[in-house]
């Protein structure tokens, strides 16, 4: 485990050593590396940092307000509404592996446009080890490493937490006072709610997964799931009233992990789980089925694409 008294102050050292009196960016997600990473290089070289927030539209509900309220302090934040860029960008996407680079794309045309005009000479970034790892590999490409760096031409990147595991980055946020919130917060992947539906990304669907991943959120945080979501699988036929619908099926997962790398399906009991499944259907007049994931990974992934 990382002994944070000695970590914080070395990160923001090798920080301000790195960057001097240059301008970097970073890309603020909402989750608990990019934030951790934020705060450490704010503290460190100040309004040089531009933090980037680009609100692709993909994001669980109320995240955009949290990230404004959080970071405020940060008088040069930039949050960049781009949700209807994004859209457009994955109208008729349905291949997992296109949707991520289709997101990564506008993500990069995004964060490009701010790091061109606040001229930033670095890019810092909180990458984590397991990101390292598996980016290696051919299991995903993760969007959030390897991707910018080729695209703006930066003197040098910044990883103040390349070594470090999630838990670990959640001590150095709880040491640095970040909201619990955030250093609470399940990870998130990079490509947002996209990966939580199955197929072409639409508003319609977007807006069932926000809000079934509210309602998973909110009803397992007892369970102190490592993660748990929701996601839109497909359509099926269901009653609604006296009509037959078909409509959308809601899967839900919570996890339980060290790193992401592998998982177990956690077991909830069943009166949870039907609080859930009428929340959902209830709130929601188009999702006629939820169903409980209970495969671990392996076999499956965490997220759905
Ligand atoms: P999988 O689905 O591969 O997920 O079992 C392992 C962990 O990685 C997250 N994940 C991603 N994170 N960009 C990210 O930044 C991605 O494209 C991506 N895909 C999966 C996932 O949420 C889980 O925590």
């Amino acid at each position: 485990m990382v002994d944070v008294e000695t970590f914080i102050p070395e990160a923001k050292a090798e920080i301000a050593e790195a960057i001097g009196d240059d301008n970097a960016v970073i890309a603020l997600s909402g989750g608990v590396d990019s934030s951790t990473a934020a705060a450490l290089a704010y503290d460190a070289i100040g309004d040089q940092l531009t933090p980037v927030y680009v609100d692709t539209g993909l994001m669980r509900k109320g995240e955009t307000e949290q990230i404004r309220e959080t970071f405020e302090y940060m008088d040069s934040l930039r949050i960049v509404d781009a949700t209807d860029r994004f859209l457009d960008e994955l109208e008729g996407v349905t291949d997992p592996e296109e949707k991520r680079h289709a997101i990564g794309e506008q993500f990069i045309r995004e964060f490009e446009t701010v790091a061109r005009e606040v001229e930033a000479d670095y890019l810092v970034q909180g990458t984590i080890y397991p990101d390292r790892i598996e980016s290696e590999g051919t299991i995903k490409s993760h969007h959030n490493v390897g991707g910018l760096p080729d695209v703006v031409d930066f003197d040098g990147i910044v990883e103040p937490m390349r070594d470090l595991y999630k838990d670990e980055v959640r001590e150095v946020a709880r040491e640095l006072d970040l909201e619990e919130i955030i250093s609470e917060r399940m990870p998130f992947p990079g490509p947002g709610l996209a990966v939580r539906i199955i197929g072409e990304v639409t508003a319609e669907k977007l807006e069932v997964a926000r809000e079934a991943n509210h309602v998973v959120e909110e009803e397992l945080e007892e369970y102190e799931p490592w993660q748990a979501l929701a996601a839109v699988i497909g359509k099926a036929t269901g009653v609604k009233g006296d009509n037959r619908v078909h409509g959308w099926v809601v899967a839900v997962r919570s996890v339980e992990s060290r790193d992401g790398m592998t998982a177990r399906a956690q077991e909830i009991d069943w009166e949870t789980l039907q609080r859930i499944q009428s929340r959902i259907t209830g709130e929601n007049d188009t999702v006629s089925r939820v169903v409980y994931d209970v495969t671990h990974k392996p076999p499956a992934t965490i997220e759905y694409e």
